[in-house]
C-alpha cells in the first residue's frame, strides 16, 4: 500500500517555512493577535473579514470579483462593508438581532454574500441553503432551525412552504415585490432605504455564527453549529494551507450552501484580506478555465469530481486559457486519486494539494502544505495545533499502517459547538473520552502521512456532496409505488460514488423503466437533484433485521459482489 512516489515541495511556501518546525512550536494564541478580541475581548467575524481591512487602509483593494454568464461585478472591501452594513440595518429595522437564525436560500450572487455578512453583523446566526434544494429539504432545515427570516428570490420562493413555518416572520426577496402586510420585503427597496451608518454587534468568541445542515446515516439532516471563534482556524489555515498573500486572487469553487463555501469561500480569503473570485452559474470546463484566466487566479481550491470532469474534457480548453498566474491548487471533499494529481502536473504544471476536514470540524485539519512533499493519494499531515490519530473503538492509538477510526484530540478553534437542538447526536462524536470521532477510516504511514480508506457509517459522498441514505429512503417510501427502499453509495469513476436505490414495490405496481424514471424524478423534485438515485433496482424483498431495519451492508455486498458477512440478525 505504501507509495514511494513523491512530488517535490513548492520552493516558495510563503507563510510557513518548514512544516515540522511550525508543527512543533505553534500555539493558537499566535494567530489570535490578528483579531480585535486580543485587545477588546469582543469580536465579530464579519468585522474581522471585511471592516478591519477598511480601517487599516485597504478599503480600495478589490474584495469580490463576481461573474456569471449574465453579470460581472467588482466590489472593494469598502463597498462590501457598505453593502453588508446596510443589510445589517435592514435586519435591525425588522427587529432581528443576536442569536436569531436568518437563512439564505439564494443562487450564488453578490447579494448572497452581503446578506450573509450583514446577518453576522447584527449578531444573528446565518444558515445558507444550497440553491438546488427542493421543498422537502428546505422545509426540514427551516423547521428545525426555527429561522425568523429568509433571504431568497421569487424563483426559489416556490420551494419554501412558508405557510407551514410559524417561526418564519420575514421573507426578503432579491429581485421581488414587497407585500409587507404578509411579511414579504423587497431586498432592493430595503437596501436603498437603509442607512450605511451602522454599529456592529460585538459578540463573544463562543457566540453562534453559522449553521450548516449535514447528513448522517440515520435521521434527518443535523444542524452543525459554529461560533465566531472558528475564524481563528479559517484565518490560520488560509495562511498556511492556502498560502494566501495580500496580492493573491483566490477562487474557491464551492457554494456557501456547503461548509467549504463559507469557511474557504468567505472567511479564509477575506480574513486574510485577499481578493475573492465568485463564479455563479453551472459548471463547464471552458467557463472554469476562463474564470481562472480572466481573473488571473493565483490560488484555486476545488474538488476531485470537478478535477475529474476537467480531466475528462481534455487539453483543448486548457490551451485556450492563460493559466500562467496560477501558483497553488488545492482539493477537498472526497478522495483525490493519484491519477488526478499526475494529470494536474502534466496539464497545467501544478501539484494538487489534498486537504481533509468535515462540516463538523469547521476547518481544515489534515492537508498537504506548499512546503511539503506530496504523496499522491494521501490527505497529508495534521495542521499545526491539531493532533490526529488512528484509534480503535476503545480509544487505543493504533501503530502506523493499521487502519482504524480517524480521530482528533479535542478541542480546536473551529470545532462545532453543538448539533442544533440535538444533544444526543452531538455526543456521539465524542463517545471516546478526549477525542472527536470523524466517522472516516484511515491509516497513517511511517512518515506521518494520513491515507483515507472510507466511511465507517453509511453516509454517501457523491461528487463531494454528503447524502444521508435515510433521507433518500424516507423520500422514496413517500412514492405510492414504493413499499420499501434501501439506499447505498456505489463506487463511480467520475463522481466517487453514485446513489443506488433498491426498491420493493407495493402490490399492484409493475416494475418498468418508466416507473424508475418517475421515482427518480420524485426524489429530485422533492429533495434535491444530487440526492436522486442515479440507479434503481427493483427487488421482491429487501434484506432486513428482525426489528425491520433495512440492512444496507447486505445491499452493498450484493452490489459489489462481496461476502455478506454475519447474517444472524437478518429475518429469514
Ligand atoms: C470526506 C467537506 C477523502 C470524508 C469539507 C469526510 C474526504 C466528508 C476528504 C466530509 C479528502 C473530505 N479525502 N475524503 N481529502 N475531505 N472527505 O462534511 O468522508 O461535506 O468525512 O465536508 O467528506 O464532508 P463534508
Amino acid at each position: 500500500m505504501k507509495t514511494t512516489e513523491l512530488i517535490e515541495a513548492m520552493t516558495t511556501g510563503h507563510n510557513m517555512e518548514s512544516y515540522e518546525q511550525t508543527y512543533a512550536s505553534f500555539q493558537w494564541e499566535e494567530g489570535e493577535k490578528a483579531f480585535s478580541w486580543y485587545k477588546t475581548g469582543k469580536v465579530n467575524a464579519a468585522h474581522e473579514a471585511i471592516d478591519r481591512h477598511v480601517e487599516s487602509g485597504r478599503g480600495e483593494h478589490p474584495a469580490l470579483l463576481y461573474s456569471d454568464p449574465d453579470r460581472t461585478n467588482q466590489y472593494t472591501f469598502r463597498e462590501v462593508k457598505e453593502q453588508s452594513d446596510k443589510f445589517g440595518n435592514v435586519l435591525r429595522k425588522l427587529g432581528i438581532g443576536k442569536g436569531e437564525r436568518v437563512f439564505i436560500f439564494m443562487p450564488r450572487t453578490p447579494e448572497l454574500y452581503f446578506s450573509f455578512l450583514g446577518t453576522l453583523k447584527v449578531g444573528a446566526i446565518a444558515g445558507p441553503l444550497f440553491e438546488a434544494f427542493m421543498e422537502g429539504a428546505v422545509r426540514d432545515r427551516l423547521v428545525d432551525s426555527e429561522a425568523i427570516a429568509l433571504v431568497t428570490t421569487p424563483d426559489l420562493l416556490s420551494r419554501v412552504p412558508h405557510h407551514e413555518l410559524p417561526a418564519l416572520k420575514h421573507i426578503i426577496l432579491v429581485g421581488g415585490e414587497a407585500d409587507e402586510a404578509h411579511g414579504f420585503y423587497s431586498f432592493e427597496k430595503e437596501m436603498d432605504a437603509a442607512s450605511s451608518s451602522f454599529e456592529i454587534e460585538w459578540v463573544d468568541r463562543e457566540d453562534g455564527m453559522l449553521i450548516h445542515y449535514t447528513s448522517g446515516s440515520t435521521g434527518k439532516p443535523k444542524g452543525v453549529y459554529h461560533v465566531h471563534n472558528a475564524m481563528l482556524q479559517h484565518y490560520q489555515t488560509g495562511k498556511w494551507v492556502l498560502d494566501l498573500q495580500s496580492e493573491d486572487i483566490y477562487w474557491c469553487t464551492a457554494d456557501p450552501g456547503w461548509v467549504t463555501g463559507t469557511a474557504y469561500g468567505i472567511f479564509a480569503p477575506w480574513l486574510n484580506g485577499v481578493t475573492n473570485v465568485i463564479r455563479g452559474g453551472r459548471f463547464s470546463p471552458e467557463d472554469w478555465y476562463q474564470t481562472l484566466a480572466k481573473n488571473g487566479v493565483t490560488v484555486w481550491y476545488s474538488a476531485p469530481t470537478a478535477f475529474r470532469m476537467l480531466m475528462g474534457a481534455g487539453e483543448e480548453p486548457i490551451k485556450q486559457a492563460d493559466l500562467s498566474k496560477l501558483r497553488h491548487v488545492l482539493s477537498v471533499g472526497e478522495p483525490l486519486n493519484p491519477e488526478v494529481v499526475r494529470w494536474g502536473l502534466k496539464a497545467f504544471n501544478q501539484r494538487i494539494h489534498d486537504s481533509w476536514w468535515m462540516t463538523e470540524t469547521g476547518g481544515i485539519l489534515i492537508s498537504n502544505y506548499p512546503t511539503m512533499e506530496i504523496k499522491p493519494g494521501s490527505m497529508g499531515k495534521p495542521f499545526p495545533g491539531i493532533q490526529a490519530a488512528i484509534i480503535d473503538d476503545e480509544g487505543r492509538e493504533l501503530p502506523p499502517m493499521q487502519m482504524g477510526n480517524l480521530a482528533i484530540r479535542t478541542p480546536w478553534p473551529s470545532l462545532m459547538q453543538k448539533i442544533w437542538k440535538n444533544k444526543a447526536k452531538y455526543e456521539e462524536y465524542f463517545r471516546v473520552e478526549g477525542w472527536y470521532i470523524s466517522g472516516d477510516s484511515a491509516y497513517r504511514d511511517e512518515d506521518g502521512y494520513f491515507w483515507f480508506q472510507g466511511r465507517i457509517d453509511d453516509v454517501i459522498n457523491t461528487s463531494g456532496e454528503r447524502v444521508g441514505p435515510f433521507e433518500v429512503e424516507s423520500k422514496l417510501v413517500e412514492h405510492p409505488a414504493v413499499a420499501e427502499a434501501g439506499v447505498i453509495g456505489k463506487p463511480d469513476p467520475m463522481r466517487g460514488e453514485i446513489i443506488k436505490a433498491f426498491i420493493a414495490l407495493r402490490k399492484g405496481y409493475e416494475a418498468s423503466d418508466e416507473l424508475k424514471e418517475e421515482i427518480r424524478l420524485f426524489v429530485k423534485e422533492g429533495l434535491a437533484a444530487h440526492a436522486a438515485p442515479r440507479e434503481i433496482e427493483f427487488k421482491d424483498k429487501l434484506p432486513k433485521t428482525r426489528s425491520g431495519k433495512i440492512m444496507r451492508r447486505v445491499l452493498k455486498a450484493w452490489e459489489l459482489d462481496l461476502p455478506t458477512g454475519d447474517l444472524s440478525t437478518m429475518e429469514d
